[in-house]
């Protein structure tokens, strides 16, 4: 990822090695403001209120955090309340229970005095591979994005991408975004539709940096803006992140994400999930399973940014508002799940 012209991951260990660094996500792009997580219960607020987040970022959180609270007391009693705390935190992506349960493997048949270097390690690795997940992921993604351009060589490709996926839901590319950064840097042009993604506007506010600072063409389109662009063949394709696709291939996204498949599907555009194997979910059998989070109606109600005198509050209803945070794209509306072992049509 490139932040301010320099390359850099999104979670990393602290100078002392004994906590996790991490972009505080509620700022960006207002201010850079790099946080430093000391504790498992640091750890659970950071995921919780969302300084952090995305699916494969919340479990490379939850991870360090785990080893954290071994730091503390390595005993079975808590590590299994650690396990728990952090695992409560949030519950539709499925890459948290991936991690906690990775670190307990791990530590678990260790004497207690060992488990916290073992958890850091394996924390360590869960981030390196995420990266290298991701990497694969684009690397895939870039074949398919050729033949998609080979298509109109005349004009840039065209994607539309939902929510956040980029590096700062991962440890680096991103899933969605892999694709897109790795054509970019092939120099195929590409100019992506970025759906602002209400409530929290983790397109307008995370994507849209993310794009400008890689020096990516977009252009940030309110969410009800894509059937439109899909009907007038301004799309090529849709591609989004999940937070858990089932046994059955159905995809769980953030909210917004089944109505673009709707409106792909009734335009022959191409609808891809890009997703890790730690998003996949085979113990669940179908969306319908999957528990979805609802959030403060506040996050509907009011709007954050920056105002006249500093980052301001306003209020856009006063009437009571509901917040399900992610919906479920029924895998016959998937065209294809590109993966870091190559696109797939079924999972
Ligand atoms: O509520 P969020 O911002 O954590 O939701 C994030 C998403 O829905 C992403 O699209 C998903 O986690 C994929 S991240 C590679």
């Amino acid at each position: 990822m490139i932040l301010e012209g320099q390359p850099t991951r999104s979670i990393m260990r602290t100078a002392d090695g004994t906590g996790a660094r991490i972009l505080d996500q509620r700022k960006l792009p207002w201010e850079i403001v790099w946080v430093e997580l000391f504790s498992s219960d640091e750890a659970a607020v950071a995921i919780r209120e969302m300084w952090t987040r995305g699916a494969p970022m919340i479990g490379a959180t939850a991870a360090y955090g785990f080893a954290m609270a071994l730091d503390v007391d390595p005993s079975d009693s808590a590590l299994n309340a650690a396990y728990d705390q952090l695992l409560e935190t949030r519950p539709t992506a499925i890459n948290l229970r991936w991690a906690l349960d990775e670190v307990r493997k791990a530590v678990e048949p260790l004497a207690p005095e060992a488990r916290a270097e073992a958890a850091w390690l394996r924390a360590d690795a869960i981030c390196d591979e995420d990266a290298e997940l991701c990497r694969a992921i684009g690397e895939h993604g870039l074949a398919l994005f050729r033949e998609l351009h080979a298509k109109h060589p005349d004009r840039p490709l065209n994607i539309l991408t939902h929510c956040n996926a980029g590096w700062l839901a991962t440890v680096d590319y991103g899933t969605a975004t892999a694709p897109i950064y790795l054509a970019h840097d092939a120099g195929i042009p590409i100019h992506v539709w970025v759906d602002e993604t209400r409530p929290r506007n983790q397109g307008a506010l995370l994507t849209a940096f993310e794009l400008r600072n890689h020096g990516v063409p977009h252009t940030v389109i309110t969410d009800n803006a894509g059937g439109l662009l899909m009907m007038k063949g301004q799309v090529d394709a849709v591609v989004v992140g999940t937070d858990r696709v089932t046994a059955n291939g159905d995809v769980c996204n953030k909210i917004g994400t089944y109505l673009k498949a709707l409106a792909a599907a009734d335009n022959g555009v191409p609808f891809y999930v890009a997703l890790p194997y730690t998003t996949f979910d085979p113990n669940t059998a179908t969306g319908a399973d999957i528990p979805i989070e609802e959030r403060s109606a506040e996050e509907v109600t009011l709007l954050t940014g920056p105002g006249p005198n500093g980052i301001e509050t306003i209020r856009v209803t006063d009437s009571p508002a509901a917040n399900p945070a992610f919906d479920v794209t029924p895998a016959r509306l998937v065209t294809g799940y590109i993966t870091e072992r190559g696109v797939l049509d079924r999972i």
